[in-house]
């Protein structure tokens, strides 16, 4: 099987073949290849992604990154230019006036008429931002149309759980298991727009899988908070990278943090998260050192440094209680945040303390990436012809959940 992965839920123009086999794990694969297009620089100037940007920018990039992907693949058949015109017309009314320059890039791109050795796309259906969510769907329901292949929604959150079933050192071309964390699972899923601690159940590999979310945030998301405080440090989007080196750079020259902030709800008694409070008590701090001139180099590493050991501890002690709570065989931490090495070394910590394995993203696909996308599509399909259709569609609305 080869699946096609289509990612664009956020500021990540990303595209990926897999192909899969079956094997004694959950499935053996191939990363056939992966490309990831980021625009956090353009991003940047506003300090947290703009939405309409997002959209103008992934419809400038799918085709040209789609044009990369498959160079070099060969092609099952060609479409006459009837055949092509007449599959791009079905859209004219609906796509081209929701997407004109996704609509006119795809009409003009002669390369789609070979029809790769594709036989199904994975599509980022949500949660993320609409409009961006948008462009990504309707490349997909064109492409599916152009070259007759069905297309499977697949839900961003559980692309991050998947994403860190995969080996460390995904090298393109070498067939590897998708890892088999034992089940259920607790899923920790921090993100810049998710933070989310998540059941993942004894049936996720072969039935429909029902997720229950244990908690999330009221406001904010982790990767939010760290890239606001970030901006309140002066520092550029994304943030996260940036506040977790000052944090680094504190604790090696043992500079102490300037204030103590909140622990937000870490006595709630329930699974939920919220930041916001957090991000403000920076702010204060920020102001009243700026208003009474210490808002040095030190100041920003020791108040970098207590911001990550706040974050971290809230996170580590309620994914503690969930592990405990559900009895959990493993824990998989996922999401852009997952990259940061002191909320890794506490995960660490704590699967080993309760004595079950921590699946963790290796640095390159803890970030957006189609690859997960992909890989989610591929358990859904993981099943004999005759039940995919049905497994499709239970799988797509089982995931909406999440
Ligand atoms: O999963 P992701 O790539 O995109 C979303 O779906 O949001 O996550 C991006 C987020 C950003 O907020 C970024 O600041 C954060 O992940 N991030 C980090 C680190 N690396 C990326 N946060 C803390 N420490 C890091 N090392
Ligand atoms: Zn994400």
């Amino acid at each position: 099987m080869t699946i096609l992965g289509i990612e664009t839920s956020c500021d990540e123009t990303a595209l990926a073949i897999i192909e899969t086999k079956e094997s004694n794990a959950p499935f053996s694969f191939r990363v056939v290849d992966s490309l990831v297009h980021s625009q956090a620089e353009l991003h940047s100037a506003y300090g947290g992604v703009y939405p309409s940007l997002a959209k103008r920018e992934h419809a400038k990039n799918l085709v040209p990154l789609l044009a990369k992907l498959l160079d070099g693949m060969p092609s099952s058949k060609d479409l006459s230019d009837e055949e092509f015109a007449s599959a791009i017309d079905e859209f004219r009314k609906e796509i081209l006036p929701q997407n004109p320059d996704l609509f006119t890039a795809v009409e003009h791109a002669d390369f789609l008429k070979k029809v790769p050795p594709i036989d199904a796309i994975a599509v980022t259906e949500g949660p993320g931002l609409e409009p961006a969510l948008w462009v990504g769907i309707n490349f997909a329901r064109m492409l599916g149309r152009i070259w007759g292949v069905p297309i499977m929604p697949i839900n961003h959150m559980e692309g991050h759980v998947v994403g860190s079933l995969v080996e460390s050192d995904v090298a393109n071309g070498a067939w590897q298991e998708l890892k088999a964390a034992p089940l259920p699972a607790i899923a920790l899923l921090i993100s810049g727009g998710h933070t989310q601690l998540v059941n993942v159940p004894s049936d996720f590999w072969d039935k429909t899988p029902r997720y229950t979310i244990l908690g999330q945030t009221k406001d904010d998301a982790v990767g939010e908070a760290f890239d606001k405080v970030a901006r309140l440090l002066g520092l550029p989007y994304p943030g996260g990278p940036h506040i977790s080196k000052l944090a680094a750079e504190a604790s090696e020259l043992g500079i102490q943090s300037p204030v103590k902030l909140p622990r937000p709800m870490l006595g709630s008694g329930d699974l939920d998260f919220s930041f916001s409070g957090l991000k403000t008590a920076v702010l204060y701090a920020v102001q009243k050192a700026q208003k009474e001139e210490k808002f040095t180099d030190d100041f920003k590493k020791g108040l970098a440094y207590e911001f990550e050991q706040a974050v971290a501890e809230v996170l580590e002690k309620k994914t503690r209680v969930a592990i405990e709570e559900t009895g959990a065989k493993s824990l998989i931490v996922g999401g852009g945040v997952a990259a940061n090495a002191e909320i890794r070394k506490r995960c660490e910590k704590l699967a080993k303390e309760n004595n079950i394995p921590l699946f963790l993203p290796s640095r390159h696909i803890s970030g957006d990436n189609a690859l997960m996308i992909a890989l989610a599509g591929a358990i859904g399909m993981n099943v004999s012809d005759e039940k995919l259709s049905t497994k499709r569609e239970l799988r797509a609305s089982g995931t909406k959940s999440l």
